[in-house]
């Protein structure tokens, strides 16, 4: 890996530019979820052990370059001084005057935060004069945002080109899993994708197949394999135009030695709501009046076969319609399993995206995975085989 840390960089007396990504959910003026905000405190402690003065940019929400007052990151100040017990300044510009201030004032001991970098347009568009005004700020650049490094964006790429770079705590953490997970994983390494859409998870299998022993489709998606397969799918969510994509990505596993595990089972329901009347067929045999909603039991039993002969799990997108209770089944019973295996020391398991990190706290077994991402789009795309911007932009 051709990024620095924290360890190798002159911090005492440096302000460090430090951007990280606390966008987090927020109702009624309180943070819902404090994860991202938990991550990045060991970051902006190992900071302030080293004597430096963390200065942290940070988005939150699209302002689309304006100032819009219910995106003010001074929502997310007291959530981040309750984190890290110690006085968070807040600047209510992330450049010009109110910036230059406000680290002029800064105590040891203190730290800064910035206003949404993306209430300034330079930020999005990665403006190299708007990055010389942050950068204008401070002597030193500490990327910590590895969930907004798939955009190339000021703060998150422009910025690292002007002053000595390196990755923070949680970038180097979400870096080294993923290294482990897809880069140069223990094998058999089993994939586990699911989610709605075949067309939004494309460039994911592509890639996947090419990298894993095991992919494990489930969700939507894995009707339009069943429906490739010649299966009827009823009234099922199925991209019916994708089934030739499907098809390709079939013949392309079987020709590079991957296995693809579809649902041999499957619960179906006539109605798309939590505790609608189901029952558990086999795959081909999908009434034509009726949806599928989950993997079966058969399906589940079948993955955690797989999961038990693999030596490295990556996961993301739920195996059925996690959010309505019983349709959670499959998806609940496979992560305890991977849980399980993970706490024997069997498996390195490592989750990411919204959705899919949502289904593991559900199922009691997110917290028992070796690593869980704190990205969503940054981890697909880090999981397609993409250059992250903001990490090549480390490396530089
Ligand atoms: C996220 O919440 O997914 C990241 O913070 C990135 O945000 P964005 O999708 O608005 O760039
Ligand atoms: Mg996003």
């Amino acid at each position: 890996m051709g990024w620095k840390t924290l360890d190798e960089m002159e911090l005492a007396g440096k302000v460090v530019l430090t951007r990280v990504d606390i966008n987090v959910p927020v109702e009624d003026g309180v943070v819902t979820d404090t994860t991202r905000i938990d991550r990045i405190v060991p970051t902006v402690k190992d900071i302030l052990a080293g004597g430096g003065k963390p200065v942290l940019m940070a988005h939150f929400g699209r302002p689309k370059g304006e100032v819009v007052p219910e995106m003010s990151l001074a929502i997310v100040r007291p959530a981040l001084e309750a984190a890290l017990g110690v006085p968070v300044k807040f600047a209510e510009d992330c450049i010009g005057g109110p910036a230059k201030i406000a680290v002029t004032e800064l105590q040891p001991g203190e730290v800064l935060l910035l206003e949404n970098t993306r209430f300034h347009p330079g930020e999005t568009t990665n403006d190299p004069m708007f990055a010389a005004s942050l950068g204008a700020l401070g002597s030193v650049y500490c990327n910590d945002a590895f969930s907004a490094a798939h955009r190339a964006h000021a703060s998150t790429e422009g910025l690292a080109k002007l002053m000595p770079a390196c990755a923070g705590r949680l970038m180097q953490a979400e870096l080294q899993a993923l290294e482990s997970a897809l880069g140069n994983p223990a094998r058999p390494v089993t994939a586990v994708v699911g989610g709605a859409k075949v067309s939004s998870k494309l460039e994911l299998l592509g890639n996947l197949v090419q990298k894993v022993n095991n992919l494990v489709i489930g969700g939507g998606m894995a009707n339009t394999f069943l429906a490739a397969q010649g299966h009827g799918v009823g009234t099922s969510l199925c991209e019916h135009d994708m089934t030739d994509t499907a098809a390709e990505i079939l013949a392309k596993a079987e020709e590079v030695g991957c296995s693809i595990v579809l649902p041999g089972d499957v619960v179906v329901a006539r109605e798309f709501k939590a505790q609608a009347a189901h029952e558990t067929v086999a795959a081909d045999a999908c009434p034509a009046d009726a949806m599928i909603l989950d993997a079966g039991p058969a399906s589940v039993a079948k993955i955690g076969q797989v999961f038990e002969a693999s030596k490295t799990l990556i996961w993301n997108g739920p195996l059925g319609a996690f959010e309505l209770e019983p349709f959670d089944a499959a998806t609940s019973a496979a992560a305890l399993k991977a849980a399980e295996l993970t706490e024997a020391g069997a498996l390195v398991s490592v989750a990411g995206g919204g959705d899919t990190v949502a289904a593991l706290n559900q199922a009691g077994a997110a917290d028992r995975f070796s690593y869980i991402s704190t990205a969503g789009g940054a981890f697909l795309e880090w999981m397609e085989g993409k250059t992250l911007p903001g990490v090549a932009a480390l490396e530089a």
